[in-house]
């Protein structure tokens, strides 16, 4: 199964994505994870993605395409994969079909996770993330078990560089301008949830939409 979780930033793809994994046993691919990842490692391509991460501005499409090229080859996709945030721009969408076409795949689920704007900046102060496994919480929402430490491995939780709230206001318009367009591609194939509603009602509401 392939699933596309769409929705602003903050809005809860990440969040939800961890359920559906251990649900459907298929992994979660979130670009910012791996670009994150790289970025840690000091990669070449983490150094080139830097500049634009730490703006709130997007990553050059061909790098993120030729990053996921690779990923999809890996085995653990075999039988699908979440895709949390990517494809974001109407190219990177229209890089996935190719890539799909090549294989003879398709998307089955395209999910939007709709929150507003002003909801998305209050949360974004309270997140905190397990920077190795990606794992999200919030403080208020989600809190771990023992502040500010990981339920799986007690270590510690942190505040991630672009959560600042002038780069969520920049990562909002960023939506709102490159990605949003990506509900009228998809169009008909789209499944809009209400991303305001508790974490378990919005989780709930994903997996009838799926069923
Ligand atoms: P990325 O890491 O993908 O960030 P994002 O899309 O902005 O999404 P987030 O991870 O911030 O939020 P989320 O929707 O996963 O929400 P979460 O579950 O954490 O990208 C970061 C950067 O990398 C980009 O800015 C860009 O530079 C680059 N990049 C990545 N992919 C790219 C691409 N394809 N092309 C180009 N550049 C790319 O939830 C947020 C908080 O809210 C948490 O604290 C959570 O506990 C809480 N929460 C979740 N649901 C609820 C709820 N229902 N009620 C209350 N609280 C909730």
């Amino acid at each position: 199964m392939k699933i596309l979780l769409l929705g602003p930033p903050g809005g809860g793809k990440g969040t939800q994505s961890k359920f559906l994994m251990s649900k459907f046993n298929i992994p979660q691919i979130s670009t910012g994870d791996m670009l994150r990842s790289h970025v840690k490692n000091d990669t070449i391509l983490g150094q080139k993605a830097k500049k634009y991460m730490e703006k709130g501005e997007l990553v050059t499409d061909s790098l993120i395409l030729e990053m996921m090229e690779v990923r999809f080859k890996e085995k653990d996709c075999i039988n699908g994969f979440i895709l949390d945030g990517f494809p974001r721009t109407i190219k990177q969408a229209e890089g996935l079909d190719n890539l799909f076409k090549k294989s003879n795949q398709k998307l089955n689920h395209v999910i939007v996770i709709d929150v507003e704007d002003d909801e998305i900046v209050s949360r974004m102060s309270g997140r905190r993330v397990h920077p190795e496994s990606g794992r999200v919480y919030h403080i208020k929402y989600n809190p771990p078990i023992d502040e500010g430490k990981d339920d799986i491995t007690n270590e510690p939780l942190i505040i991630r560089d672009d959560d600042k709230e002038e780069t969520v206001r920049n990562r909002l318009l960023v939506y709102h301008n490159q990605t949003k367009p990506l509900i009228d591609y998809y169009n008909k194939n789209v499944i809009t949830i209400n991303g305001s509603q508790s974490i378990e009602k919005v989780k709930s509401n994903i997996i009838e939409s799926i069923n």
